[in-house]
């Protein structure tokens, strides 16, 4: 979603802000502009389209500004283009702003203004907040005042930074739900909603709090809450390098990131892992190890992806651990008044750890005192933030937009956790040992997955102009077919479904003909003889089954049109294998159709509005 980027320091900023803009271009997007202050002059330009296409407006000039602010724009409220565009600026023309999130009561701001004389010219809620933001200066003639007397009147969400000539040495920024991050350089300061934006320049940084805002100069900074409470602190380090936000030889971000799968898998389990007692050790679970033993009931919320995961997760904690789990859909969980006990543990997954919808049920779960933990990527973002505890699945950053490694990664942890509370309530070491040594093996059988790249590809070529898909699996695999529909959609804009496989003959069936392909997941288990059954009612109609089956089984051969095979592993550790074929059709697919498959239409990678 929306992208921002400010800077102040010795570079010149227009740099800094297009390379800023650039990074965070994954994110998805539909105009993107800047203002620096040149010549103690606001200089701003603003365009529907690419950075590249802000590039092109701004070329040939040249700007020596060491200050300014950058925005790439997922439009909300008001179509993508030029006039919608960010930086949006006062009535006088001499405050810009640039905004992440939604303004809830732009609609009475808006009135009060208009019935003062105060203009628009854009259909954005942003435009209000700036216009605003310019009415209280013209009282108080102080920015930074004026800012937060503004955002103390708002409601909603805001990631915001504001830019004035009248006071240019200085830059303001805040936020409430919409992620906001200063990079701490040597005599400069970057901001960004996102780190990508940061790391060229520095690794040390200050995650805003919610309501909390920062006034940058050139010889310094100060950060206080909107209550006018000076706040303090603290610099955290990054560790990721700018090599994983690059492409790295692929042609594509999703590719790469498919590709890194065994070592994500591996760093999600490294240090955690105890192979030799068949158990794992998660620091970050330590001060809720009792609550987790004693659990009646643990609720995953998440959304998409995220929300496969749970289901898959679901499903090996049952089975692990003998809790009940419920999943649910962070959009639903937040507005249906769900009844959760104190002795709830609610689980948030979340690849970006900024997913609105995800953020709110976890503040919905916490207000009923529940135990609320994390399973999150992105350090330092909200969600990891808000919860009680939890456990980084270290993915490092994901740049395609399609959520391929968080998934195993994420899935990878959910086993730990399903490990580490299991050994408490009474799995044997045995067991245990027998989870934690194959989970130990995976990263190499990933390997062996990745090998069916070729001919992955070929299947691609054949089907990538079916019109519709249907994904089918069983027990761990369900949400298997789920994520694998998923990846089509996104990125090919084919149509597809998925489904647990037994419910095909319950209404899917009537689509099935020969222009139908099928992708079973029908790896070895012990309902794998049901799916069999499935696969042959689809044939019995004339489908196409593309199989994902388990190395060493010939007997698929005789139904299937095509079939994948993955190394044999536990049953509920499948999924993490299973994935990856589906991941590379649905890739290979979207190539084929010449798709952006790292920035798909209409999708945005950090979903911070609802
Ligand atoms: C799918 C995808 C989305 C996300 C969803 C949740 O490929 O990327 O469905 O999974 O928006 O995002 P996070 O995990 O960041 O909360």
């Amino acid at each position: 979603m929306c992208g921002i980027v400010g800077y102040i320091g010795r570079q010149k900023a227009i740099n800094v802000l297009i390379d800023g803009l650039e990074r965070l271009e994954y994110r998805g997007y539909d105009s993107a502009g800047i203002t620096v202050i040149e010549n103690n002059q606001l200089f701003t330009r603003k365009k529907a389209g690419k950075v590249s296409d802000l590039k092109k407006i701004l070329d040939g000039i040249e700007l020596k500004s060491n200050i300014g602010i950058a925005h790439t724009r997922w439009a909300t409220h008001g179509e993508p283009n030029d006039k919608n565009a960010h930086p949006h600026s006062d009535n006088s023309g001499n405050i810009v702003i640039v905004h992440n999130g939604i303004i809830e009561n732009y609609k009475a701001i808006k009135k009060t203004l208009t019935d003062k004389g105060y203009f628009f010219r854009s259909d954005t809620d942003s435009e209000i907040l700036a216009v605003f933001i310019g009415y209280i200066y013209n009282k108080v003639k102080d920015l930074e005042e004026a800012v937060r007397l503004a955002l103390s009147e708002v409601d909603g969400t805001f990631g915001l930074v504001v830019l004035s000539s009248y006071e240019p040495d200085k830059m303001i920024a805040a936020r409430r739900g919409s992620p906001m991050v200063c990079g701490v350089g040597e005599n400069e300061y970057i901001l960004a909603s996102d780190t990508s934006a940061i790391i060229k320049h520095t690794r040390n940084v200050i995650y805003l709090s919610d309501n909390e805002m920062i006034t940058l100069s050139y010889n310094g900074i100060q950060t206080k809450t909107i209550d006018n409470q000076i706040t303090d602190n603290q610099i955290h380090h990054i560790d990721f390098e700018i090599s994983q936000i690059e492409k790295g030889g692929f042609e594509h971000f999703m590719l790469k990131e498919i590709f890194e799968q065994a070592q994500t898998v591996q760093d999600a389990f490294r240090g955690r892992l105890q192979v030799n007692e068949g158990t794992v050790r998660l620091g970050g679970l330590r001060s809720v190890a009792e609550v987790l033993k004693n659990a009646k009931r643990i609720i995953f919320t998440a959304c998409g992806t995220s929300w496969h995961s749970a289901l898959v997760g679901e499903y090996i904690i049952e089975n692990l651990c003998n809790i009940s789990v419920e999943v649910e859909y962070a959009s639903e969980f937040r507005y249906r008044n769900p009844v959760i006990y104190p002795d709830d543990v609610v689980i948030a997954i979340s690849q970006s750890g900024e997913t609105a919808d995800t953020l709110a049920a976890l503040r919905e779960a916490k207000k009923k005192s529940a135990t609320v933990l994390g399973v999150v990527n992105v350090v330092g973002s909200s969600i990891a933030r808000d919860t009680d505890a939890g456990v980084y699945i270290h993915a490092g950053p994901e740049i395609g937009v399609a959520s391929t490694k968080a998934f195993t990664s994420q899935l990878t942890v959910l086993i730990l956790i399903a490990i580490y509370i299991g050994r408490m309530r009474g799995i044997s070491l045995p067991d245990g040992l027998k989870l934690t040594q194959a989970l130990s093996e995976l990263p190499k059988k990933i390997e062996e997955v990745l090998k069916t790249a070729d001919d992955i590809k070929a299947i691609a070529k054949e089907y990538c102009n079916a019109r519709n898909f249907l994904y089918l699996g069983r027990g761990y695999n369900f949400p298997v077919a789920l994520e694998g529909a998923l990846k089509l959609k996104e990125i090919s804009y084919i149509h597809a479904e998925g489904y647990p496989a037994a419910e095909m003959k319950h209404g899917p069936i009537a689509l099935i003909d020969e222009n139908m392909p099928v992708v079973f997941i029908a790896t070895k288990d012990e309902i794998y003889d049901k799916v069999i059954s499935n696969i042959e009612e689809v044939k019995a109609r004339k489908g196409k089954v593309i199989a994902i089956a388990t190395e060493g089984d010939e007997q698929i051969k005789q139904y299937a049109n095509h079939v994948i095979y993955i190394p044999e592993t536990i049953p509920m550790l499948t999924p993490i294998l299973s994935v990856i074929p589906l991941q590379l059709l649905a890739y290979y697919i979207a190539v084929e159709l010449g798709c952006n498959v790292d920035q798909p239409r209409n999708l945005a990678k950090s979903v911070t509005v609802e």
